[in-house]
């Protein structure tokens, strides 16, 4: 091992040393760091500058990258970057209803990136330009925890059942009103089937979900939106959350296969919250 992970304090989530700059990404590195992400679940690497190119390199680490859905966030030089800020084209900060900042609080919902692919991403790096001092900070679950020690009864709800996961729902359900995608960009994604309960290929088995899917299917609209809210709660009771204060220049790299995620409210049209995303494209689907 030359990498160093520090685990944080529930055993949930880690620190990465000796990922500095000027580290070349060989074969060993990008071993340790799969390993790393599918042992831990969250990875910080903190107090270390870091460029768009070398953002890009790695997330490449990790695998291929995602293009993600939304053009006008696109980093002007690496499309592979996407511009997750509260900060307008002309310098200003967003008004709360205006639909950049609607966008942007569709990510207080506890869910799992890209799970609207047929084969949804690996992991999401997210690295911080500029944060708030207050507010802004990002929770993540652990969905194998919460799986073992989700009750009987909700295991039986869950079991064997398969979750309706769409793009144009879950944009259509922010929490204000975005401006619509064009009919092409949606027809690029229909909705998918995951598995409820996903096994990975060490044989472990996590919950996959999160407030953001459509529904439960082959069930009642309405009673699979309560099954789902109702494991949902179950499954982000603080024992399994980990709550990340960001500092600048930290980067945070999650697996979306076992964690769900969620933004805590700030002060979004008065506090400036600057992140460079890079999204890693999954290899297998679900199962
Ligand atoms: C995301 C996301 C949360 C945050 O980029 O997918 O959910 O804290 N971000 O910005
Ligand atoms: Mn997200």
């Amino acid at each position: 091992m030359t990498l160093k992970f520090e685990q944080f304090d529930n055993h949930f989530g880690a620190r990465i040393h000796g990922l500095h700059e000027g580290r070349i990404i060989d074969e060993q590195l990008v071993t340790e760091l799969a390993a790393g992400l599918t042992e831990h679940g969250v990875l910080l690497m903190r107090g270390e500058e870091i460029s768009p190119n070398r953002l890009v390199e790695l997330g490449r680490a990790f695998g291929e990258l995602e293009i993600l859905p939304e053009p006008d966030k696109r980093h002007p030089d690496h499309p592979e970057i996407f511009d997750l800020t509260n900060v307008r084209k002309d310098g200003a900060v967003v008004d709360f209803e205006e639909p950049q900042a609607v966008f942007l609080r569709g990510t207080e919902r506890w869910h799992t990136d890209s799970s609207f692919r047929k084969v949804p991403c690996l992991c999401t790096m997210l690295y911080a330009v500029e944060v708030p001092d207050a507010g802004g900070e990002t929770q993540f679950a652990n969905m194998y925890a919460a799986l073992e020690q989700l009750p009987d009864d909700l295991r039986e709800g869950v079991n064997g059942k398969r979750l309706i996961h769409s793009y144009v729902y879950s944009r259509a359900n922010n929490p204000g009103r975005m401006d619509p995608m064009s009919p092409e960009e949606e027809a690029k994604y229909p909705p998918v089937s995951h598995p409820w309960v996903r096994t990975h290929q060490d044989g472990r088995q996590s919950l996959y979900m999160g407030g953001h899917v459509s529904h439960v299917e082959g069930m009642d609209l309405d009673q699979g939106r309560e099954l789902v809210e109702q494991v949902l709660v179950a499954a982000t009771k603080s024992e399994f959350v980990y709550e990340h204060h960001w500092a600048e220049h930290d980067l945070v790299i999650w697996d979306n296969r076992s964690t769900l995620h969620r933004l805590r409210p700030y002060e979004i049209s008065a506090r400036r919250r600057i992140m460079r995303r890079v999204t890693v494209a999954g290899v297998d689907p679900v199962r």
